[in-house]
Parts: C-alpha cells; sequence; structure tokens
C-alpha cells in the first residue's frame, strides 16, 4: 500500500505533537506485542502473529473434511463484528458478485439481519442444496452467542439441517463463540464444532481470529497471505518514527480534522471494496462515536457515486474530511472494443476499464485539490488477500491511536446496549 497525506490540510508539526502526545499509548502498544499473550483488548493486532488461531481453524477443517469434500454453499451467520471482517475480505478478493460466477464453490452467504425476505432467499437456497444432496455448512459466528438476529437464523437453519439430513445435521455446524457463552454450551449438546474467540478481543477488532479466519479459509481465501499483510502493517504502524507509521499518521489527521468536520468519508474507487469500507464504518463509528465525541464515518463508490453524490461533494457544505481509496492492478479488466463507444465518446476504444477509473480518480482528487477540499489518498497494489491485511490492520491500529488522542475507550459500546434492553423486553411479552 502506499499513502499520500500531502493535501490533508494539516500542519506536519501538528501532526509530530500528537505522535508526542501518543508516546504512552505507543508504548502500551508494544508492551501488549512483546508479552504474546491475548489480556488486553489491543492484542487484536498480535493475532496474525499467533499460529493458534489458524491451528485451530485448520483442525476443524480436517475434522469435517472440508478440503475432501468441500461445500456447495456456506452460511455464515453473524452480524456486526462478527461478520464484517470476513464479507469485507470475501466481495474485496472475488468480487461482489461472486456467488453468481458459474461454477463458483462455494457459494457465501451473509445471513446478518431478521429480514424474512432476505433470510427466507437463503433458506431456500440452503434447502435447494440440500435435495440435491449437496453439502452445506453453517458457521454461526457469535461471540456473546446470544444476538437475536444471528439466533434467530440460527434457529431456522438447525431444524431444516436436521429436518433433512436427521443425526448428520451436526457434522453441518460450526460455532464461533466465546468460551462458556450459552452458545457454546448449546454447540456442546448439539456436538457441532466449536472455535473459540480470544476473550478481550472484541467483535470490531477480531477479523484476524477465528472469527474472520474460518468462514474465510472455507471460502478459499489465502489466509496466509492476509496474515502476512497484516503483519507487515504491524511493522510499520508499530514504528516510533512517525514518517514511517501510517497509522499514527492518519490518527493524528483525522483527529485534527475532528475538531471542524463532522464527516469522515472514505471514497473507494472499486466497486468490491464497498464491504470494506462498511467494516471501516462500524469500526470508527462503535469505536469512536461516544461522550458526544466522533465523526460520522460514509462511505462512497467511484464511480458510480459520482454521479448521485458528486455535486454535494464538491460544492455543498465543507463538512467532510475524504480518504480516497484506489486499487493500481486490476486482475479482471476490460478493454473498450472499438466501435460504438468511440462513436459516442471518442478516444475511449483501446483503454482497460482500471485506466477509465483511475482517470475519473485523478481528476475528482484534483478538483477536491483545487477547491481546498481536504483529503489523504491510500493506494492498494490489488485487491488481494495480502493487501486487505494490511488495510485491515492499518485501520484498526489508526483506531487505537486515535481513540487515545480523543480519550475515549475504542474497545466498548456502552450506548448500543439501550435499545437492546427495551427489544429484549418487547420481544420477551407475549
Ligand atoms: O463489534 C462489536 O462488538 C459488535 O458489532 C458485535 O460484534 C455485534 O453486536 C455482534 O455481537 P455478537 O458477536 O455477540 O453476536
Amino acid at each position: 500500500m502506499k499513502f499520500s497525506y500531502d493535501h490533508a490540510g494539516v500542519p506536519w508539526s501538528k501532526v509530530e505533537r500528537a505522535a508526542q502526545v501518543l508516546t504512552s499509548e505507543h508504548e502500551r502498544l508494544l508492551d501488549v506485542i512483546r508479552s504474546e499473550s491475548c489480556d488486553d483488548p489491543r492484542c487484536f493486532a498480535w493475532l496474525p502473529e499467533d499460529e493458534s488461531e489458524v491451528k485451530a481453524v485448520k483442525q476443524v477443517i480436517r475434522d469435517l473434511s472440508i478440503n475432501s469434500h468441500p461445500p456447495s454453499v456456506l452460511v455464515v451467520i453473524g452480524i456486526g463484528g462478527s461478520n464484517l471482517g470476513a464479507l469485507a475480505v470475501f466481495d474485496a478478493v472475488f468480487g461482489k458478485l461472486a456467488n453468481q460466477r458459474p461454477g463458483a464453490r462455494p457459494q457465501v452467504f451473509f445471513a446478518d439481519t431478521v429480514d424474512g425476505g432476505n433470510i427466507g432467499d437463503i433458506v431456500r437456497i440452503v434447502d435447494a442444496n440440500l435435495k440435491a444432496k449437496k453439502r452445506v455448512l453453517v458457521n454461526v459466528v457469535s461471540k456473546s452467542g446470544s444476538t437475536m438476529e444471528s439466533v434467530a437464523t440460527l434457529g431456522v437453519l438447525w431444524n431444516l439441517l436436521r429436518k433433512r439430513l436427521g443425526r448428520e445435521a451436526d457434522k453441518h455446524v460450526v460455532a464461533t463463540t466465546d468460551e462458556g457463552s450459552v452458545l457454546d454450551k448449546l454447540a456442546g449438546e448439539e456436538r457441532w464444532q466449536v472455535l473459540r474467540v480470544p476473550k478481550r478481543v472484541g467483535g470490531r477488532f477480531s477479523v484476524f481470529s477465528v472469527v474472520g479466519l474460518f468462514p474465510l479459509a472455507v471460502a478459499g481465501v489465502d489466509i496466509g497471505a492476509l496474515l502476512s499483510g497484516a503483519r507487515f502493517m504491524l511493522r510499520q504502524c508499530t514504528r516510533k518514527d512517525v514518517l514511517q507509521n501510517p497509522a499514527l499518521v492518519s490518527a493524528a489527521i483525522l483527529h485534527h480534522q475532528m475538531a471542524s468536520k463532522g464527516i469522515h468519508d472514505l471514497f473507494f474507487f472499486d466497486t468490491d471494496l464497498e464491504s470494506l469500507g462498511k467494516w471501516y464504518r462500524q469500526l470508527f463509528a462503535e469505536s469512536l462515536g461516544k461522550q458526544g465525541k466522533g465523526m460520522t464515518p460514509t462511505v462512497s463508490i467511484g464511480t458510480t457515486d459520482l454521479h448521485s453524490m458528486g455535486q454535494l461533494y464538491l460544492g455543498g457544505p465543507r463538512d467532510r474530511f475524504t480518504t480516497f481509496v484506489t486499487v493500481e492492478k486490476e486482475s479482471r479488466d476490460l478493454v473498450v472494443p472499438p466501435g460504438v463507444a468511440d462513436e459516442l465518446v471518442p478516444g475511449l476504444s483501446g483503454k482497460s476499464f482500471c485506466r477509465l477509473r483511475s482517470a475519473v480518480a485523478e481528476s475528482v482528487m484534483a478538483v477536491y485539490r483545487k477547491k481546498g477540499l481536504p483529503f489523504a489518498h491510500a493506494a492498494l497494489q490489488r485487491h488481494d488477500a495480502h493487501e486487505l491485511g494490511q488495510f485491515l490492520q492499518w485501520k484498526m491500529l489508526e483506531m487505537v491511536y486515535l481513540a487515545s488522542l480523543m480519550g475515549v475507550n475504542a474497545f466498548d459500546q456502552p450506548n448500543v446496549e439501550e435499545y437492546k434492553n427495551i427489544a429484549r423486553r418487547l420481544l420477551s411479552q407475549k
């Protein structure tokens, strides 16, 4: 990955001052990493070094003979931090239309809502596969084990598996949860395979644990490359020299911009990175939005959203800081052929779609520069697992530094309990 902060609108002296303020946070992070244990929520950063997560994933894959008998369908049940990381990497590596590509195996569905229509469609696909004697695997991911949305979908799919497979159904469920949770206990009773989430790792920081690694490995993502990207970025983002530490720099810039801007727009020039934007949106919103502080994270997709939001971004209130994310090389590229395209827009033929997209991205950044709209730019080389591992680690470490500058706890979410308690009360009424 490459970074550019030249137009972020923050004097370098401010970045250096923020780095000094972060000295003790930086030391604490280094201590957690050196301790090679998971007694502090910051230990998410060390997970890519910890072979036990990969070992646990490989063991379940072996126990269920997934390599010799891969599933046709994988359903990942989970919400928020329990599925957004896996979804982000899956979409980025295979594309948002992966399930529709002929011969795609397995098809992967992310069940993350209580929407009868959407979940009903997944259930019908699962049922059709079971009737056709194809293998289906359900991975229910819930750290607490009691998230209403995930439990409701698990209930429906477990009944279906039992109806179609009888006593064999238990070989089709893997539960990823905290040791001792209600789900852990149920999994023991039903004889499902269990993967345990490291206790101190919170949902939105858990993509490098079994939470993200198991479904991604089953889906065919190179998790070794994902983790080696994360290890590479950990080395960068724990450097003392601020110039060499991208998480420290981006945290300092965002903290400075937060004083005058209410929105942080993550603007991807790549359709398949939209879910990555949603992963970051949750990380940013849940980690920082507390005590009346924070910025609203938004996700934009180029070139699509320029035709709906571009006017507002360029001519509306100057209330946002933007991080553009581009991808330099596209493995699935197309070239515009000679013929109708040239008749309508001269000069198009012979250009690759990747070139067209980057020309638009360059033009948008040029206008932002001209108008003095502040932005940073991160360029991924490709959207493969190694680059994704870097991006995810960069952003999670940015969050640790940024929360520290803001004086908030990045690892809790005290206010979301309020609506959950009311919903529980409502649902407990007959
Ligand atoms: O990041 C978080 O902590 C949350 O988004 C949780 O992951 C989400 O609420 C799901 O919780 P659980 O994993 O307990 O089902």
